[in-house]
């Protein structure tokens, strides 16, 4: 087992596992001194694991109750969060006890939230079972959840108490749901590091699997390098979003339907690597990103996607950043105003 300390300012551990989860009562025995948690999943999850995670908690003596919701975005609203919050209440959960989120990224943020909220905070862990949750939305405390106004608009900054990424139940993953978590494996490598890109472009969909831990580790390690900076997202954690600028724009244009983030955040990264930084770098990046059959770009005309770059949350009066890497492994944060950034995707 590898173990990732994040220091922030509530320390914790990501624990990075092959069946891992078949421990998770032992693991988080060890975080609290309390016996009664509450799962929330979502409905393909919560059939796949959450016998297995009962069954390790009960052996660890504690009282469980679980609720489940249907799988998808359209379930991160604001009537699943109450759904939740009446759960815990029916649960008896106080302010002692443990949440788990066992799923995805909507599971992962919806519950983070309700772990927030309730009681004005109660300890929660992560048990992410998609790449893009394990690499990403589990570790660095955003949680949220999605209003008619846009997606994430309401949230709050709440650490989990622990991670626990098992690599084994990205087996059961479909390969349109790994390529979307591989879409920010890519983007950490961009950002940050040479070899771990150098890794994934030796590599393409199907044969990722035989170096997943090692993936797994490097980008959750620049994850919390990166957190543990900026915790509060004020500056240096803007590095983590590049390719999101367009990449929001493009699943805003789709209704967030029939386009995963990882496919915006890939398309975003090489439109914007092909348009600002060197042809070689472009088509090194449009190597590597095909070969796990993500976009490269849109047919989408750049006047319509412009709209809805500049209704983008990380955009501040006027003024939105974007990232640039000019080299695989550095990445820079931009500011101009909505109307420099048109010129610049347009001209
Ligand atoms: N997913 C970007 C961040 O955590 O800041």
């Amino acid at each position: 087992m590898k173990c990732i300390n994040v220091r922030t300012s509530h320390p914790y551990d990501v624990l990075i596992e092959r069946g891992g989860i078949k421990k998770c009562g032992e693991y988080i025995s060890a975080i609290t001194s309390s016996r009664k948690a509450a799962i929330i999943t979502d409905d393909i999850v919560g059939g796949l694991y959450a016998e297995t995670v009962l069954e390790s908690m009960k052996e660890s003596g504690f009282e469980c109750s679980v609720f489940t919701f249907s799988n998808g975005e359209q379930s991160k609203c604001l009537s699943t969060f109450g759904d939740i919050l009446d759960f815990l209440c029916e649960s008896a959960i106080t302010r002692s006890d443990i949440i788990i989120a066992l799923g995805g990224g909507v599971v992962g943020d919806i519950t983070g939230f309700a772990a927030a909220s309730y009681l004005r905070g109660v300890e929660f862990v992560q048990i992410p079972t998609t790449l893009l949750s394990q690499i990403d939305s589990s570790v660095g405390g955003k949680t949220a959840i999605d209003i008619k106004g846009g997606k994430n608009l309401v949230g709050a900054f709440k650490q989990p108490a622990l991670v626990i990424c098992d690599s084994d139940t990205l087996k059961t993953l479909t390969p349109e749901i790994l390529s979307d978590g591989m879409a920010e494996a890519i983007k950490y490598g961009m950002i940050r590091d040479e070899k771990l890109f150098e890794l994934i472009e030796s590599h393409n969909l199907d044969t990722i699997d035989e170096v997943m831990d090692e993936l797994v580790y490097t980008c959750i390690d620049i994850k919390r390098d990166v957190v543990e900076h900026d915790e509060f997202d004020k500056g240096e954690r803007m590095i983590l979003n590049f390719g999101h600028t367009l990449g929001h724009a493009l699943e805003g244009w789709h209704n967030y339907t029939d386009y995963t983030h990882g496919m915006g955040v890939a398309a975003g990264m090489c439109m914007i690597t092909e348009r600002l930084a060197s042809a070689e770098l472009a088509e090194r990046l449009k190597k590597c990103t095909e070969a796990y059959r993500l976009p490269t770009g849109t047919d989408i005309p750049m006047s319509e996607l412009l709209p809805y770059c500049s209704k983008d949350k990380k955009r501040e009066s006027g003024n939105l950043s974007y990232i640039i890497c000019n080299e695989i492994g550095k990445a820079e944060i931009v500011k101009v105003t909505v109307g420099e950034f048109s010129r610049l995707m347009e001209g």
